[in-house]
């Protein structure tokens, strides 16, 4: 059923929170994009509470499923990252459709990764640890988020360009997976600078490189080269999130929640955070919905090939 004209009229209703559906762990980077988010969203809405949704599993198509399944009234909504683009390419039978089971409510922000080790791994630059890869190949146990997630791909791209099979381990999210890289259960990882710039600063795990063509100016992760410096051209992922709400959600729901984002991403507070942890907040023009939309849609044109290449399906 859709939201009555009168509950859109008077949406958000002080006394019912709005849920973000997370299909990632707590405590991991998606999850602290929504937190934060969620904090700088509540006052343009009129101080309702907003809740986070954990709904994790599969590379994130379990919550985001959960999400195109909601009540269209504004109440549910989904934030997601660069897996809306890389899902498709890699699960046959998703039971939803990128393009058309959600309204598009804007880009939040940009996030680079790093790639990381266990503290005990004997590399302490990144030449020492593709020659340490070079040497144990499918002994290297790397961990991810599940197929779909930035994790994955990320290490999708690097087996390709390194031309090794790694062992991957899947993780709920990478905040599970870092503990054990920290407690050195698995070996390396490919993670957004949200989850790893506090770890790496704590030395609690090793830094090789970062995944954007440019250095880092964030202090804790300027000293690292890129991958695309090291030998791997072309080597370039950030991954984006968006914020997403059912399809069907009546217009006026979406042009509260859009403008709530809007000024949300202008919130100083959530944007010294988000740049703290090396991520770049969006600017207007890709919070529009619309381009919102068309970006999504050359994401997925440009990584499904890259994808099929690597072979690898989930379903
Ligand atoms: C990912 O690898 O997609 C994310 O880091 C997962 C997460 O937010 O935990």
């Amino acid at each position: 059923a859709v939201a009555l004209p009168a509950q859109a009229q008077s949406f958000p209703a002080a006394d019912k929170p709005i849920t973000i559906i997370v299909p990632f762990s707590a405590g991991g980077p998606t999850d602290r994009v929504a937190r934060d988010l969620a904090e700088a969203m509540r006052k343009p809405l009129g101080n309702v509470s907003i809740v986070i949704d954990n709904a994790t599993g599969a590379g994130s198509s379990i919550g985001t499923a959960k999400a195109a399944r909601a009540r269209p009234d504004g109440y549910t909504l989904l934030l997601n990252h660069i897996a809306m683009s890389t899902m498709p390419a890699l699960y046959r039978n998703l039971p939803f459709k990128v393009d058309s089971s959600f309204e598009y409510l804007g880009i939040i922000n940009d996030v680079p990764m790093t790639l990381v080790g266990k503290p005990t791994l004997p590399a302490n630059n990144y030449k020492e640890l593709a020659g340490w890869i070079s040497q144990n190949k499918s002994k290297v146990n790397m961990a991810n988020a599940g197929l779909g997630s930035a994790s994955h791909l990320c290490g999708l791209l690097l087996q390709s360009a390194l031309k090794t099979q790694l062992t991957t381990v899947p993780y709920k999210g990478t905040a599970p997976a870092m503990t054990d890289l920290m407690g050195g259960q698995v070996d390396v990882m490919c993670d957004q600078t949200t989850n790893t710039t506090s770890q790496i600063a704590a030395k609690k795990v090793k830094a090789y490189a970062v995944t954007t063509t440019k250095p880092l100016t964030t202090p804790q992760l300027r000293g690292l080269p890129t991958l695309d410096s090291q030998g791997l051209k072309g080597f370039n992922v950030t991954i984006w999130h968006g914020l997403y709400a059912p399809k069907g959600t009546p217009a006026p729901v979406l042009a509260k929640l859009n403008t709530a984002l809007k000024a949300a991403l202008k919130d100083p507070v959530f944007i010294q955070k988000q740049q703290g942890l090396g991520a770049v907040v969006a600017t207007d023009r890709r919070v529009e919905p619309a381009a919102h939309k068309q970006f999504v849609a050359a994401e997925t044109a440009k990584w499904s090939p890259i994808i099929k290449a690597a072979g690898q399906y989930a379903d």
